[in-house]
């Protein structure tokens, strides 16, 4: 059977850089709080009317296409891995493929938060292995700054999060290189813990505290209300030494996995590029599975938290500075909202 390989990657990050002091001038947060719990020291932020979660992605992609030598007539399948879409529907695949302008191939929406790039990846390397399509375009992509909470209220969510996009052209390869395996995981249990369900159609179902008062209509009326606003209930909500605990298990844990099964150990690794959620979760990993600081690429510190677009920024960045070299062994790993955690193993 074929093999997945990525033929070509690239990476958007808009040009607007907030640093953490940028921050204090409209929260009370300091410079020190941040890097001391997250290691972010800046982030990228989208310029208004001008980046998109779709504008952003596409850039990425034009350059993972010109990298892979392909044009976007060669592009058989789109997938698009976000939770900042555009719009509510449609889903940014279908936008990306107009901006692209390539004309009715499919283009698949993937929703699973921080591990978005990993999944969809695992969905491509299907597709490719049985033969199906041979050039998929891969994007993931992020416009928080556009939907967060940036008053005090809202700032241990606010400040661990950034823009930016990533992107890679995947492509059937024989041989031993390219994707080894991948590990999807998720327990819905704690789903609210990292969390926006407003605006939403879940009509207060789940959690009760949030059902709306009765709407004067019969029919609809429940997804989003002046009530909800006034309350400012339509931000994220993330219980974050919940989602620590969590992250620092189920990492190590999708690692190893992925390492056991293809017969390595951490040892092995060339390169781990993790989901850059907390640079702190990072270090735990890289302590509990005793990789040298040379084995380990992070780059939250400059961009902060980008959710499905973090690995593929991470792993851009770490090629484009040459710490991805061929036949390397990759691993990448997230864990994030749902909770989904997932992890890839690559022979490059
Ligand atoms: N600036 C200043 N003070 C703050 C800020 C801020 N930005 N945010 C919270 N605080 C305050 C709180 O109000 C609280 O004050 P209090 O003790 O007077 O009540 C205090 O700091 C401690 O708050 P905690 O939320 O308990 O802070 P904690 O030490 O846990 O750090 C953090 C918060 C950084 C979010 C941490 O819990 C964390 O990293 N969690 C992991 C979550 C994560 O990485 N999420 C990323 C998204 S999910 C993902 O990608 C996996």
């Amino acid at each position: 059977m074929k093999r997945t390989r990525s033929a070509g990657i690239g990476m958007y990050v808009p040009k607007n850089v907030v640093s953490n002091n940028d921050l204090t001038q409209v929260m009370d947060t300091s410079d020190e709080w941040i890097q001391e719990r997250t290691g972010i020291k800046e982030r990228r932020f989208a310029t208004r009317y001008e980046d998109t979660t779709t504008t952003m992605g596409v850039e990425a992609a034009k350059i993972a296409m010109q990298r892979a030598g392909v044009t976007t007539n060669d592009i058989d399948f789109i997938i698009f891995a976000t939770l900042t879409p555009d719009y509510y529907f449609p889903g940014c695949g279908v936008l990306a493929q107009r901006a692209l302008g390539i004309s009715e191939i499919g283009a698949l929406d993937i929703r699973d938060q921080c591990s978005g790039f990993i999944y969809a990846l695992s969905v491509a390397d299907q597709f490719i292995k049985t033969g199906m399509y041979k050039n998929i375009l891969l994007i993931a992509s992020e416009t928080h700054s556009y939907g967060l909470d940036f008053s005090t209220r809202g700032r241990n969510v606010s400040v661990i999060f950034g823009d930016g996009a990533g992107a890679v052209v995947l492509q059937p390869t024989d041989g031993d290189r390219g994707i080894l395996s991948t590990h999807l995981h998720s327990d819905g249990h704690e789903a609210e813990l990292l969390s926006m369900i407003n605006p939403g159609f879940h009509a207060g179902k789940f959690v009760p505290e949030k059902k709306l008062s009765e709407p004067h209509q019969p029919y609809g009326g429940l997804f989003i209300t002046k009530e909800l606003i006034e309350k400012d209930d339509i931000y994220p909500y993330m219980d974050g030494p919940a989602v620590f605990k969590k992250a620092v298990v189920k990492f190590p844990e999708v690692i190893v996995e992925a390492l056991t099964v293809n017969g390595y150990q951490p040892a092995d690794l060339n390169l781990l590029v993790p989901h850059q959620a907390n640079l702190r979760i990072s270090q735990m990993v890289q302590h509990k599975l005793k990789l040298r600081d040379d084995q380990v690429y992070n780059n939250i510190q400059k961009y902060g938290n980008t959710t499905a677009a973090s690995v593929p920024i991470a792993l851009c960045e770490a090629w484009e500075n040459g710490k991805v070299k061929e036949n390397d062994l990759i691993c990448l790993a997230a864990f994030g909202s749902g909770f989904t955690w997932a992890s890839a193993l690559l022979r490059w």
